[in-house]
């Protein structure tokens, strides 16, 4: 009799130990399979109910005063160094300027803006390339109203959009004269210096020349340029007055600069402790701008990102 119920004894013994190891795997399981699915999810992010534009203002801009010609002079301004990363850089900007430059010739010309592709010549050695922005920014602010500043990472996604519409989104009116004069986004880090826009000013001629002189942020030899830094430095340095009439930062950053997102630890990580900053500035289909902010593969995202537009069509 004791042979008989010892083997029976150790089965459910067996079972005993089984069930709750596997009730401890379950929550793991499950978050393997939402994990595998987050991309897509956020890729859908406006499907969801996301609005990167305010409603009310998701319609062309009305033209109060029957003027002449209404519509203001922008330009899209770029940097097109094909050294842009350095000599075997390891976020390769090689065959992305090319492909970016395309993307934004069509739609500046489509809506009759022009673009400023900065060749290698503009480029100042004495600084890493990224500062150069500053340069192309001052000289060119006198022959438009408006300059929007794309860093050769981006690619514009919804053509559709014209670049009134979002400056019109976030200043609410149309009376060029009384415009803020900076217009950027912010994502994990603070203010971004690689999509923004600056308008025709005294103040903004200003601004860019004591963004020139912050000497103190540059970097060599990293990711990092100090640029962003020294933006971010001003920003933060400028009174709440002076903020109040001369700075935009929108509340959405996919208005205009949106960040693909892909699973690593890092993004995961702040997608639990940042998730309303993520949710503001994750790529998603119907967005304006992306921008391959800080990823490695520019050259491959470049390229995925213009097929799927091409099988849209
Ligand atoms: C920037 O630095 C130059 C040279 O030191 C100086 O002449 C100029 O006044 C500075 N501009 C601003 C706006 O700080």
């Amino acid at each position: 009799m004791a042979m008989r119920s010892r083997p029976r004894r150790s089965a459910g013994h067996l079972y005993h130990l089984r069930l709750p190891r596997l009730l401890f795997l379950l929550p793991f399981a499950l978050l393997l399979i939402l994990l595998a699915r987050l991309p897509a999810l956020l890729r859908r992010a406006n499907a969801h109910g996301r609005q990167c534009m305010p409603a009310a203002t998701d319609r062309p801009i009305p033209f109060p005063h029957p003027v002449p010609d209404p519509r203001l002079s922008l330009a899209i301004v770029t940097l097109a160094d094909e050294d842009a990363g350095g000599p075997g850089a390891r976020r390769s900007f090689r065959g992305v300027l090319a492909a970016s430059a395309r993307n934004k010739r069509a739609y500046a010309a489509a809506h009759g803006y022009s673009l400023v592709a900065l060749p290698a010549s503009a480029v100042d050695p004495s600084r890493p390339p990224s500062w150069s922005k500053v340069l192309a920014l001052r000289a060119h602010l006198r022959h438009h109203h408006w300059l929007f500043w794309n860093d050769a990472d981006t690619l514009v996604t919804n053509p559709e959009i014209p670049l009134e519409r979002i400056l019109f989104s976030v200043i609410g009116h149309n009376n060029f004269v009384e415009s803020p004069d900076l217009v950027l986004t912010e994502d994990f880090g603070g203010v971004n210096a690689g999509v923004f826009f600056i308008r025709r000013s005294k103040w903004s001629e200003k601004f860019l020349d004591t963004w020139w002189n912050q000497t103190s942020f540059i970097q060599f030899g990293s990711t990092r340029s100090g640029d962003n830094a020294a933006l971010k430095h001003l920003i933060d340095h400028l009174s709440a007055e002076e903020m109040q009439e001369h700075v935009r930062i929108v509340k959405m950053q996919c208005l205009f600069n949106s960040y693909p997102w892909i699973l690593t630890l890092k993004s995961v990580h702040r997608l639990i402790f940042h998730l309303p900053t993520t949710w503001k500035g994750v790529y998603s289909d119907g967005d304006f701008m992306i921008h391959f902010a800080g990823l490695d593969d520019k050259q491959g995202w470049t390229n995925k990102i213009l097929r799927e537009r091409e099988n849209q069509r």
